[in-house]
């Protein structure tokens, strides 16, 4: 135990406490100032932001310790900040709180941005927040009450908002350890680039961006004219159930896919592009897509790769890389979805071999993909049931 000695919200707090405490538990616990939220516990979420000697610091990773002799302020504090009143008044006009769990966080980092950056502008502010989460996603009404708050300031100067600005550099203490509490530029990253289409193989498709399922078919014909099926979208369209090309413009397509599982019901309006290997017989299909009734979104990666088995044979290897947002969200990790998924691989490695046997000729109507998600939701079900038994 050691004797830790903090100005907080102006008031000095000397209290014992393990050299592991974090100011987050010493804020709450030895203070008892519980408007200090923690959440993540990992300095990831940003709920428990205060200001150190002014500056906004994670308290639930930052040691109790590292603070003595310095001044916190959380948002018990700050009634006579003039920068704080009036992003208290736009929060609540723009409506920037729902539940009010990342609020004190947010304020905190809010007031450091209006502090820092009289000229941000949206893009810069919602970089700067990037570091505070908020479950109820209220993002929108918390950028606009920062951006209002921003504007009014250009509009009309604040004498006390501008000395806060000066004192920012000069009000630095002498001792400050610049190595305690290091901080860094927000940068806006990247977006994350598809994987180079070398990379188009089964079980290289870019892992992290989702839900994994690997899957195949067998093929009835040799390697070389599989791919030369698979590399041509709206033939492999035309044996995906559910699925519909509307246009196509060199190798993207605009079009829909339906998919109805159980209770789930979805009809995805988007787009795909095909980047193919032709050495290694390998592509990937990126798409993305919105479904109109629920509004969620779906990205998939599908990589395929053709590999010749014996001369007249080849298998086709699938690993389809998904994410969904949005209400269907709940679907995407449970087994069923799994089991779901490599059943429509299945059918669609059928309707492959249906369409190769029977090639598009003049005057012949292409063989139609058939699907009956009821039957195969009911097989999928049954062959659960099936595999209880079996471990019992
Ligand atoms: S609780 Fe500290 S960053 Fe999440
Ligand atoms: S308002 Fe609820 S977490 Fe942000």
């Amino acid at each position: 135990m050691a004797e830790i000695s903090i100005q907080v919200n102006g008031r000095q707090q000397k209290h014992e406490a393990e050299p592991r405490t974090h100011l987050g538990d010493f804020i709450r616990e030895k203070s008892r100032l519980t408007g200090t939220n923690l959440s993540c516990e990992h300095g990831v979420c940003g709920a428990c932001t205060v200001l150190v000697d002014g500056r906004p610091v994670r308290s639930c990773i930052t040691f109790a310790g590292a603070c003595d002799g310095h001044e916190v302020t959380t948002v018990e504090g700050y009634d006579d900040d003039p920068i704080m009143s009036r992003l208290r008044t736009a929060f609540s006009e723009k409506h920037a709180l729902q539940c009010g769990f990342c609020t004190p966080g947010m304020l905190a980092t809010s007031r450091d941005i209006v502090l820092r950056l009289p000229d941000a502008d949206e893009a810069r502010v919602r970089i700067e927040l990037s570091g505070n989460i908020c479950r109820c996603t209220g993002y929108q009404g918390i950028t606009a009450a920062i951006l209002s708050v921003l504007q009014a300031l250009r509009d009309q100067p604040d004498a006390q908002v501008e000395a806060l600005r000066a004192a920012v550099v000069q009000n630095v203490p002498q001792d400050w350890d610049q190595n305690s509490f290091t901080t860094f530029d927000a940068v806006q990253e990247e977006a994350q680039m598809p994987a180079p289409v070398a990379a188009a193989a089964p079980g290289n498709a870019d892992k992290g961006k989702g839900q994994a399922i690997q899957g195949g078919f067998d093929a009835r014909f040799p390697a070389d004219q599989v791919w030369a099926f698979m590399k041509d979208l709206p033939k492999v369209a035309a044996c995906l159930p559910g699925a519909i090309i509307e246009s196509q413009e060199g190798a993207t397509v605009q079009g829909k896919i339906a998919i109805k599982f159980g209770p789930m019901s979805a009809a995805f309006k988007g787009n795909a592009t095909l980047e193919e290997d032709n050495e290694r017989r390998a592509a990937v299909l990126r798409g993305e897509g919105v479904d109109s009734l629920s509004q969620s979104r779906a990205r998939g990666d599908v990589s395929y790769q053709v590999q010749p088995d014996g001369q007249e044979r080849s298998r086709v290897h699938v690993e389809l890389v998904y994410s969904l947002q949005g209400p269907l969200a709940q679907f995407s990790r449970s087994g069923l979805v799994q089991d779901f998924v490599r059943r429509m691989i299945a059918e669609f490695g059928k309707n492959v071999n249906l369409r190769l046997e029977n090639p598009l000729a003049e005057g012949h109507e292409p063989v139609v993909a058939e699907f009956n998600p009821v039957k195969m939701f009911f097989s999928i079900l049954w062959d659960r049931f099936k595999g209880l038994f079996r471990r019992a």
